[in-house]
């Protein structure tokens, strides 16, 4: 006699047993507005912005689509048989660009580790990487955006401490990637509860702090020394001074003693009252202040 497993045992072992459906749909990936040359034939669907979903569409249906660019302004739809990068997209504001699921290789744009065609490689920072830290110098060196997305960009998806992370990127062709963790502006007192984790989601891109990471930040690189840059801001966009060095790489971001040999800088004017001193931020209320804190993981 055979004994047959009870009916909704069976049901339950089918369900297993079939594939889960792909994920569907266009995804943005770490940068969601530019475009690449076409390289499929291209499309026309009307004007306007929400015909980008006509435009997904249309790459649902060739199975060599694995992204488009889509102008909302012409209806003009790109579609492309592979994904871009940051060294492969021209960032373009008038122009949305979206990522088939699955499709992705190497350093090419992503939005879960599923995506990612490489073995080892995983969605990181919105990329395929097996970096285990994203942070803005990762991705203006080894991911390959130099100074094409801008000088000053906020936010960009970076990936510390085994979590994605907004981060406040430099990216100038002089700043090669340095990682924002620190900005008081407008004399915003930070307490010693708001110092380590602040405005984390980059809502707003004045105040930030994620002192918390700076260690992380630290650890993501591999050389003997990592850079530190301060840059006291009296007015917007004018830098009363800029400090740059090289701290060992053994040495926290943070302590309670002062760092030998680079001391302290101590200003007071009519418009500036400030003190800094490099093992921790103290920021009195002030107007007009501004204190950016960056660092530069791994160091030139
Ligand atoms: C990361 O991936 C690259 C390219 O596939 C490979 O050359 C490199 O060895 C990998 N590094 C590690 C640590 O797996
Ligand atoms: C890093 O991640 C671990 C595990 O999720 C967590 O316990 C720890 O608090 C995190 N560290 C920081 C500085 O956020």
């Amino acid at each position: 006699m055979t004994v047959h497993p009870p009916l909704p045992l069976l049901l339950l072992l089918l369900l297993l047993l079939l594939p889960l459906p792909p994920v569907q749909g266009c995804q943005k990936g770490a940068w969601a507005t530019g475009y690449l040359t076409a390289d499929l034939p291209s499309v026309s669907v009307k004007p306007g912005d929400s015909f980008s979903c006509a435009c997904c569409a249309l790459c649902h249906q060739n199975p060599t689509c694995a992204s488009l660019s889509f102008s909302p302004a012409t209806g003009e739809c790109r579609l492309h048989s592979t994904v871009a990068g940051y060294d492969t997209l021209t960032p373009d504001n008038s122009w949305k660009y979206f990522v088939m699921p699955g499709r992705s290789q190497h350093h090419q744009f992503c939005r879960q580790d599923s995506d990612c065609l490489v073995k080892g490689d995983f969605c990181r920072g919105r990329v395929c990487t097996n970096q285990t830290a994203v942070t803005c110098r990762v991705i203006y060196q080894t991911f390959g955006a130099a100074d094409r997305f801008g000088n000053y960009i906020s936010p960009m998806f970076g990936w510390l401490n085994n979590t994605g992370v907004l981060l406040a990127c430099r990216m100038g062709s002089k700043d090669e990637g340095y990682t924002r963790i620190f900005r008081s502006y407008g004399g915003k007192a930070f307490d010693r509860e708001t110092m380590f984790q602040y405005n984390s989601e980059l809502t707003e891109d004045v105040q930030h702090s994620m002192l918390y990471l700076a260690d992380h930040l630290r650890h993501a690189g591999t050389e003997d020394t990592y850079q530190l840059k301060v840059h006291p801001e009296l007015y917007s966009g004018y830098f009363y001074a800029v400090i740059d060095f090289q701290v060992p790489r053994a040495e926290p971001v943070l302590s309670d003693v002062p760092r030998p040999g680079v001391g302290s800088l101590q200003t007071s004017s009519n418009f500036l009252r400030f003190r800094w001193t490099m093992t921790m931020p103290y920021v009195p209320a002030a107007s007009y202040l501004s204190v950016e804190l960056y660092v530069d993981v791994p160091a030139r």
